[in-house]
């Protein structure tokens, strides 16, 4: 007992997410007239679909209500239709359960299929509030160290020896940008099934992909855990939307949680979404600008970094800084204050050599990011 309770006192270990601590002074210097081009922030820039402006005004009226606690049913067979549409996976809409953000979805796995104390592993270099949404459960986060050495993937080799009760992997991944090989999703996703541990595969990048294909964990295994959401290629974060999909024997534990944490997500957004869904043309579009700004930024900066791997999906870019600093929240906060860009540290994303690292994300115009190119140029040339 005693044992359970110091695990929960971990969440002194909550650590601040670094990104808005760079976004807050960017602000500050902006209210002082000082012009900041933005390449810190994970958000898109891109307002959502035209259909979906459209139908808030036709629905905003009937929105005032809660929904059912595991969403709108009209929702959730779209979603699953989605799957099977994008990837040609059955999936019964019974088995997704529509979220407040993929950040709703995570307290709903962590609290519902984990017991306190439990180890859950993310990769290092990743997401950081998985590790904090870990210890706000009174989880055990293990970080695994991820890098170029590893092609920036998860093996299940490497999870062998750990006595895990889970694991997590993003693709398209935050922060560095690649996807997947099919052949690593299809091996973690049969090792957990095999061993009976938890896969979470956070999808939330899906459809932000150039170069490569992505595949949903649900082709290789129905028992992983799918999250996913309206925030990145939908270009609706603020419409805190998400969804997961699990195993139908998992369906009501996560919703008793789900109808005390938060009793229904968003009723307007989830009214709306469907919109976003169906808009395959403007998604198409989504993907064309950010694949643009990609091609741009990866073909400036690989002169100017070591880029380890090339950046095949989300909106980033992971860039060794070697050659000119190894304190990469000295080099950013100085990149802010000198040279008026703003990017993240690699210091937030973990702590595997991550002091020689910065992320940058192309979630400003292809013109902003032009603008920026050439002052970083000009602030590299003072090393
Ligand atoms: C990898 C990853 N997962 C999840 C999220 C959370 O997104 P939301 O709660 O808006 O769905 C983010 C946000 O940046 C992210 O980068």
């Amino acid at each position: 007992m005693r044992g359970k309770k110091e695990k929960c006192f971990q969440r002194g270990e909550i650590t601040p997410f670094i990104v808005m601590e760079i976004l807050e002074r960017a602000k500050e210097l902006e209210r002082q007239g000082r012009d900041i081009v933005h390449m810190e922030i994970g958000e898109s820039d891109l307002p959502p679909s035209p259909r979906v402006l459209e139908k808030i005004e036709e629905v905003k009226h009937q929105a005032n209500r809660y929904t059912h606690s595991l969403g709108i049913f009209e929702l959730r067979e779209a979603i699953a239709h989605y799957y099977w549409e994008t990837y040609k996976v059955d999936i019964s809409p019974d088995r997704v359960i529509v979220t407040t953000g993929t950040s709703g979805g995570f307290s709903l796995i962590f609290s519902a299929l984990f017991e306190v104390g439990e180890k859950i592993v993310f990769t290092d270099p990743g997401y950081p509030c998985y590790k904090n949404f870990a210890h706000i459960y009174c989880l055990e986060p293990v970080s695994v160290p991820i890098g170029r050495y590893t092609n920036y993937q998860l093996t299940p080799e490497m999870l062998e020896d750990i006595d895990l009760s889970g694991f997590l992997v993003t693709s398209p991944s935050n922060p560095v940008g690649n996807i997947y090989d099919r052949e690593t999703l299809k091996g973690l996703a049969q090792w957990a099934a095999e061993k009976g541990k938890i896969f979470i595969s956070d999808e939330i990048y899906h459809g932000l992909n150039y170069s490569k294909a992505v595949h949903t964990a649900l082709e290789f295994s129905d028992e992983a855990i799918v999250v996913n959401g309206f925030s990145k290629y939908f270009c609706m974060p603020g419409f805190r939307l998400g969804w997961v999909i699990v195993p139908k024997k998992f369906v009501r534990k996560l919703q008793l949680v789900a109808q005390n944490l938060f009793i229904s997500p968003p009723t307007l957004s989830q009214l709306v979404a469907i919109e976003a869904l169906k808009d395959k043309t403007y998604l198409q579009k989504v993907r064309e600008t950010f694949r643009q700004r990609r091609d741009y930024l990866y073909s400036e900066l690989r002169k100017l970094f070591d880029i380890e791997v090339p950046p095949e999906g989300a909106f980033y870019i992971w860039a060794n800084i070697e050659r000119y600093s190894n304190d990469s929240f000295k080099f950013a906060f100085r990149m802010l204050e000198e040279a008026g860009v703003a990017i993240t540290p690699g210091v937030d994303f973990g702590k595997n050599n991550t002091n020689l690292y910065v992320r940058f994300a192309y979630t400003s115009s292809l013109e902003r990011l032009k603008e920026g190119v050439e002052r970083i140029k000009s602030f590299l040339s003072k090393f």
